[in-house]
Order: C-alpha cells, then structure tokens, then sequence
C-alpha cells in the first residue's frame, strides 16, 4: 500500500473514532446533567439545578449539528434528521426556559422545562432506537 493511501486510511479510522467520541462525550455529559437537575429538584438544591443546567446546554452543544448528527441516525432513517435536531433545538430552548423560570423563583415552570428535555432526549432516541 502506498503510504499516502495508508495516511488516508489513517486519518479516516481517527475521524470515524473521534466521531464515536463527541455523541458518547456529549451523551454522558447531558447524562450527568439531567440527574444533577433532577437531585437538585427533589432535594431543594438549587446549586445543583444550575450545574446541571449548565452540563446539559454543554452537552447539547458538541450534539446539535444536522451533520454530526446525521450520522448516528440509522440508514433508514436518515430522512428523519430534521426531526432529529429539532430534539436538539427543543433542549436548548427548554434549557433557557429553565433558566429563566429558576431566577424569577418560578419552580414549578422551571420542573417543567426539565420534564421537556427528558422529552426532547427520548424523542431523538426513539428515532435512533426505533423505539
Ligand atoms: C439529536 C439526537 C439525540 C438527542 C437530542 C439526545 N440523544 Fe442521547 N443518544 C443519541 C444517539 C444517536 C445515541 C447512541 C445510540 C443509542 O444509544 O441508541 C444516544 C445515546 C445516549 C446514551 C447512551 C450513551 C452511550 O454511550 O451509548 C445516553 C445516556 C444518552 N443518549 C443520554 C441523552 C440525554 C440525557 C439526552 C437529553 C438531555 C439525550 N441523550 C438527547 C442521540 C440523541
């Protein structure tokens, strides 16, 4: 093999792995995000809201590009992309909600902005997942 066509082969493996990298780094970030809200929430920990808040606008991030997307959705359902980044457009607007409710002390609209992200992730898997 030629060593160009090695370089090439090359820098495909580490684009391909980097790939993998950047939905299982966002995916766990927006994770441990969504449990922090979650603990904060239930135990009246409005510090741990906040952090989380922030992993998960973090997380959404690295996973709200109709390309990188793209290319963890199924074959099948590559016609589904549009869908799919709206789930990623839902959480950053949710998100902001969330933020918004938590500084004029509205809880109960701020714990229903999360209950939305918690939607908007399941909408994204159920296309992946064919959920
Ligand atoms: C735009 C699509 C999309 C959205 C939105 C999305 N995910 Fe994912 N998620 C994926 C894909 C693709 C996978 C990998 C395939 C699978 O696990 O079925 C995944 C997998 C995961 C996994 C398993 C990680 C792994 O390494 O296999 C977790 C945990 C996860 N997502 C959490 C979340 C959380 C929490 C949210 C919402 C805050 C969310 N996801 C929103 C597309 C999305």
């Amino acid at each position: 093999m030629k060593l160009i066509n090695i370089l090439a082969a090359a820098a495909l493996t580490i684009s391909v792995a980097s790939a993998q990298d950047v939905m299982q780094k966002s995916m766990s970030i927006m994770e441990k995000g969504m449990t922090q809200i979650q603990q904060g929430f239930l135990n009246n920990n409005l510090a741990l809201i906040t952090e989380g808040t922030q992993l998960v606008k973090e997380g959404n991030k690295l996973f709200s590009d109709k390309k990188v997307i793209a290319e963890y959705l199924p074959k099948d359902k590559k016609h589904m992309i549009n869908v799919a980044a709206n789930a990623s457009k839902r959480i950053e607007l949710d998100v902001s909600v969330l933020e918004l409710n938590l500084d004029d002390k509205a809880y109960i609209n701020a714990a229903n902005a999360y209950s939305d992200v918690l939607n908007a992730c399941a909408r994204c898997h159920s296309i992946v997942r064919n959920w």
